[in-house]
């Protein structure tokens, strides 16, 4: 199964950039910007990683980027994401990244979006993996910023797939940025909101996010499963959910392999993903190690879940067709 796990064919669909800055490179960007961190050692820095809730996860989150300074530094975060990703064989991904948390600690937009956008350039090229790029809005800033940043990506609109909507969701409902989603929408972006597990008004902000923003896919989700109804729309819409179990063990103490057990049950679309991999230590194999460790998954079931990413993934019909054959070719092997 391990093997299995580790050569099949895969996609990610829900991966913070800032949320892969290993604790090393965290250090070597600090030296070389000449910023002082709080710790000794990267070890000393993974030691501090104390998070049981999603508000402390974002934290310590935050507090990490502030290595993140010039171009090449973000070219290099996004490049080490990318051939990580590669040698777990990842062949497709969309990637979020937060520009509100670097412009508001006086970080152009363009300088971030700049590197990010040639690192993704170079591993294409370089190691044959294909992503795109997703805009992630803080919901605990304005509206208004929102709006703001939306603007500051439209010279960049060839660069973005789509926007989503991330940070802490405590009385940050999906329609407090109607307007801006609906805005993003006429421009031809696609559309999704983190729905994070057990938050407070859940089945309302997924029931807003399926019929008042008209997402493309929703992140986390794993809450609808306590309405029917919310999980009738997810299957009538064919709306992906990306599910991070590593993640979710953090923030709510359990890797939710019942509740993913039960969303293929329904047959809803579900996915598998890593979420902050250096921050929660799994990038995407461990994730599906340790879920179908505890869930006792079948090949069947995993190869479903990975089948899922590339069907719901922001691509063309021919594309899709192509990873799906990939996939298709691979799990022939094993039967
Ligand atoms: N939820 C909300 N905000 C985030 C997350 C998440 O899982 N990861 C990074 N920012
Ligand atoms: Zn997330």
């Amino acid at each position: 199964m391990q093997t299995f796990i580790e050569n099949i064919p895969k996609a990610e669909l829900h991966v913070h950039l800032e949320g892969t800055l290993e604790p090393e490179l965290s250090f070597a960007l600090a030296k070389k910007n000449h910023i002082e961190l709080a710790y000794d050692s990267p070890e000393a820095l993974v030691a501090a990683y104390d998070f049981h809730d999603l508000p402390s996860f974002l934290t310590i989150y935050y507090a990490g980027m502030s290595v993140l300074v010039d171009e090449a530094d973000f070219y290099q975060l996004t490049y080490a994401y990318l051939s990580k990703a590669r040698s777990q064989e990842i062949i497709y991904a969309e990637l979020f990244f937060d520009p509100q948390a670097h412009t508001t600690r006086g970080v152009d937009f363009e300088t971030v979006i700049t590197g990010i956008h040639k690192a993704q350039l170079a591993a294409e090229q370089n190691l044959g993996i294909k992503s795109q790029l997703i805009m992630c809005f803080l919901r605990d800033m304005s509206a208004e910023s929102a709006k703001q940043h939306l603007e500051m990506a439209q010279p960049y609109l060839d660069w973005i797939i789509g926007v989503g909507l991330d940070s802490d969701e405590r009385n940050n409902p999906p329609i407090k940025f109607a307007d801006v989603f609906a805005k993003a929408k006429s421009m031809g972006l696609k559309l999704t909101m983190h729905c994070d597990v057990n938050q407070l008004n859940t089945q309302t902000h997924i029931e807003q996010c399926i019929n008042t923003i008209e997402v493309d896919r929703i992140d986390h989700g794993i809450n609808s499963l306590e309405s029917e109804e919310l999980c009738e729309l997810i299957k009538d819409k064919k709306l992906g959910l990306t599910v991070c179990p590593v993640s979710n063990r953090f923030v709510v103490q359990s890797l939710t392999s019942n509740e993913i057990h039960k969303m293929l049950k329904k047959e809803m679309l579900v996915t598998i993903n890593s979420d902050d991999p250096a921050y929660f230590r799994a990038y995407l194999n461990e994730n599906l190690f340790e879920l179908q460790k505890e869930g006792q998954f079948s090949e069947a079931q995993i190869t479903t879940m990975v089948g899922n990413a590339f069907k719901v993934a922001w691509l063309d019909d021919e594309t899709k067709k192509g990873y799906l054959q990939q996939l298709e070719n691979y799990t022939r092997q094993y039967q």
